[in-house]
């Protein structure tokens, strides 16, 4: 065993820089909410499709959401410019070039097939764009990653079923499922038998839960669906009870701080429950969900975070990076060799000069 990490040597001004250097995995990123207003206008450019705004600053202007519904409004209206494979891989591209600047070493990427199967778009473009990015982001930007499909809630399990039916002739480009969309009124029960179908195929599993919906369907997702990840999951301060399991099952949480503000999940980010999460000795991550609707990737939501919350520290900063790699799908022995990176950054933080 080594010597423990000494972060009270760190000085509090190292904070930010650290915050940006650490190695850290990414687990709750929407790809289709890293597109960026421009690159929308350019896809869109180039498939020949009219949007309902004038212009890049226009769409900007009304990135301004009271709830996840009033997001979800346009985001899917956003997603409407992807219609070939390269306008999947440019995305994706994109997205693994700011994850590269973010010092992200794995990413865990959602994608919404139906939002594009539902326009005619063919699942194969969707799923093939996607894992090209991937394969290329391995080679030049060393950031490994997998795919994890999600259902959209607000749609039937019928509808579910189909698109995993879809899906199926390229399952070894998409390591699980998850569940995402409206949550109030769509409990994770509503998909109960398609995750059923998911886990004997041997599909890791995942759901959005207790962002706005009820502490209950967190519950529910681990009950019911099984899930091995609850995505956001902040709402489960609302039972203690609850809390006290996910600490001890060590279930760990995809928390997305600025989507939180932005959806008015809390009032402002010295608000946010992570810290209270974190003390409880869940296995807290942080994730940025939508960056290019939520005002930022995974290091300003970092930063934004511990700007807000001084009882934040090296120490904390830590404890998620680490969480990130604990809450991974991937090898033991990946893991060990992202913590002992992890665990280097830190010492050489604590050395004085
Ligand atoms: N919640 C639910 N569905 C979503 C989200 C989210 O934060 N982002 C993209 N789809
Ligand atoms: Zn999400």
């Amino acid at each position: 065993m080594s010597n423990p990490i000494p972060f009270e040597a760190i000085p509090h001004a190292r904070l930010p820089a650290l915050l940006r250097t650490m190695p850290k995995a990414e687990l709750h990123i929407h790809i289709e909410g890293s597109l960026e207003p421009e690159l929308i206008f350019r896809l869109a450019a180039r498939n020949g499709i009219a949007l309902p705004y004038p212009s890049v600053e226009a769409l900007r202007a009304a990135y301004a959401f009271t709830d996840l519904q009033s997001f979800l409004d346009i985001y899917y209206a956003g997603a409407s410019v992807l219609i070939e494979e390269a306008d999947f891989f440019d995305m994706a591209w994109a997205y693994f070039e700011r994850a590269a600047a973010d010092n992200v070493v794995h990413a865990e990427i959602f994608f919404d097939p139906q939002t594009h199967t539902a326009r005619g778009v063919p699942m194969e473009k969707v799923i093939r764009g996607l894992h090209h990015a991937c394969r290329r982001a391995h080679q030049e930007l060393r950031i490994s990653s997998k795919l994890i499909l999600c259902f959209l809630r607000h749609l039937s399990e019928e509808d579910a079923f189909a698109t995993l039916e879809a899906a199926l002739p390229w399952r070894e480009h998409f390591i699980g499922v998850g569940l995402d969309s409206s949550e109030s009124g769509h409990p994770p029960e509503k998909f109960a038998r398609v995750f059923a179908r998911c886990r004997e195929l041997g599909f890791e599993l995942v759901a959005h839960a207790g962002e706005e919906g009820p502490a209950s369907y967190i519950e529910t997702a681990l009950d019911l669906l099984q899930v091995r990840r609850i995505d956001h999951g902040v709402r489960c301060t609302e039972s203690p009870a609850l809390v006290e399991r996910l600490a001890r099952e060590r279930v760990p949480l995809t928390v997305c701080p600025l989507s939180n503000i932005k959806l008015c999940v809390f009032p402002h980010m010295s608000r946010h429950n992570l810290p209270a999460l974190l003390s409880a000795g869940l296995c807290v991550t942080v994730n940025s969900d939508d960056p290019a609707y939520f005002g930022g990737y995974l290091n300003q939501n970092f930063l934004a975070l511990f700007e807000a919350l001084p009882e934040l520290g090296a120490r904390e900063a830590w404890q998620l990076a680490a969480n990130s790699f604990e809450a991974s799908f991937v090898d033991d022995t990946v893991r060990a060799d992202w913590r002992l990176s992890l665990d280097e950054v830190f010492r050489a933080a604590a050395q004085p000069g």
